[in-house]
């Protein structure tokens, strides 16, 4: 059993029968040198007591926000020491809770001010499982990074056969031990991530640009942050929030993208390359607005600096990974370009299909490490796709 020792687990319980089974889990926690801090919801001590947990784990647990007056912000200390929140059993309640953001009792605003991982395993009847709410609900929590371990099909506590056990407590735990070695494989490691799109101005209010809304590279950057890497993040111009724990510069243009990468993977071990750099630039921008009257313009433009070529041919270099958006033959020109550019990884990317590319929350996609590599797009999440980079990454930085 590896030694987690150092690390502290929050185990969230919540209203199930299966409540029972996170004695279990907590048992093996605390075996495996975890520091277990409980917090039970009301109706998860319906079904067990905070004494159990209390014995097992040899610390007091949590059941309200104002339980504890030495404690006036216990929301914020308990998220602050968990290096991972796992909620077993997760209820259809708390998931739908958690996916809208809600902060109505302890758990559910530690899990809000969360700076770790969250992991929960869902326990409820099948019908409330496949409940398309539910799902709606678990598929936005995926999204926003909150690993599921799913249930197993069986007889349920109900009577019903089907879908909605919890998980074994062994599992669980596996998956607990899993993303908290996860959470520190990049530790002191400094990545740089790039994302969006970049503008190249016409005049002061036109511009050419592309649909990327930054999302790959941000949930990357994010993604990073959680397994201890120190990360910048590099943005064309997107509507999105800077993950906790990253550090964010905005740039507006590709020669803009191109100083601030360049500055940035100066002692850097990785540069990440999302970003949708525009391939080309008005050769002249006209100060004031061009006006209709004066007639169609003739825009002359010019190529860009290709950012992670110039960095590809360096001679003292991180690792460079790309990616290669794609609309025709996409393993292929992927390939080409991870030769092209000298990349040690890049990321083959079906752009223009249904549910990939810019703006989905999923890719048709593969992670390609050389041209001889078997490799074969499969549709994922944007969050499993940058997990299968960075475990990729990890593997190569050793
Ligand atoms: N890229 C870059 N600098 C540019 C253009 C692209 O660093 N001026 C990077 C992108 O961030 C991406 C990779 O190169 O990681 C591939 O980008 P992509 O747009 O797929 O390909 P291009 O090299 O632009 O080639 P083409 O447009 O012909 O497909």
């Amino acid at each position: 059993m590896a030694d987690l020792s150092g690390k502290t687990v929050l185990l969230g319980i919540t209203g199930g029968i299966a409540a029972y089974k996170a004695a279990e889990l907590a048992r093996l926690l605390v075996k495996s040198g975890v520091t277990v801090k409980v917090v039970m919801t009301d109706s998860a001590q319906k079904f067990v007591t905070p004494v159990t947990f209390r014995t097992l784990t040899g610390n007091p647990v949590a059941t309200s926000m104002w339980s504890d007056p030495t404690s006036p912000f216990p929301h914020i200390s308990l998220s602050e020491e968990a290096d991972l929140i796992v909620v077993a059993p997760a209820t259809a309640n708390v998931i739908a809770r958690v996916a809208n953001g809600v902060a109505d009792d302890l758990l559910t605003t530690t899990i809000l001010a969360a700076r770790g991982t969250v992991l929960m395993a869902p326990a409820m009847n099948t019908r409330m499982y496949l409940n398309e709410k539910t799902a709606g609900n678990i598929k936005a929590l995926k999204a926003s990074g909150v690993v599921m371990v799913e249930p197993e099909e069986g007889q349920l506590a109900c009577g019903d056969e089907g879908v909605g056990r919890m998980a074994e407590p062994g599992e669980i735990f596996q998956a607990v031990q899993r993303e908290l070695a996860r959470s520190s494989e990049l530790a002191g490691r400094k990545v740089v991530v790039t994302a969006g799109p970049t503008r190249e101005y016409i005049d002061p209010v036109r511009f050419i640009s592309n649909p990327s809304t930054g999302k790959m590279g941000f949930i990357l950057a994010g993604r990073a942050a959680k397994r201890g890497a120190g990360v910048t993040l590099i943005s064309g111009p997107t509507e999105l929030y800077c993950p906790p724990g990253v550090a964010r510069v905005d740039v507006v243009t590709a020669a803009e993208m191109a100083g601030a990468v360049k500055k940035a993977v100066r002692g850097a071990d990785v540069l990440v390359m999302a970003a949708a750099v525009a391939d080309y630039t008005p050769a002249k921008v006209s100060p004031l607005k061009m006006k209709k009257h004066e007639g169609v313009p003739d825009i002359e433009l010019v190529s860009t600096e290709d950012i992670l070529k110039s960095l590809g041919v360096g001679k003292r270099r991180c690792l460079l990974v790309g990616f290669a958006a794609e609309t025709d033959n996409v393993i292929r020109n992927a390939k080409g370009k991870l030769e092209g550019k000298g990349l040690d990884l890049i990321v083959a990317n079906q752009v223009a299909s249904p549910g990939s590319g810019f703006g989905a929350d999923t890719d048709m996609a593969a992670v390609i490490g050389s041209r001889s590599e078997r490799a074969k797009l499969r549709m994922m999440s944007k969050v499993e796709l940058a997990d299968e980079v960075l475990d990729r990454v990890a593997a190569i930085l050793g």
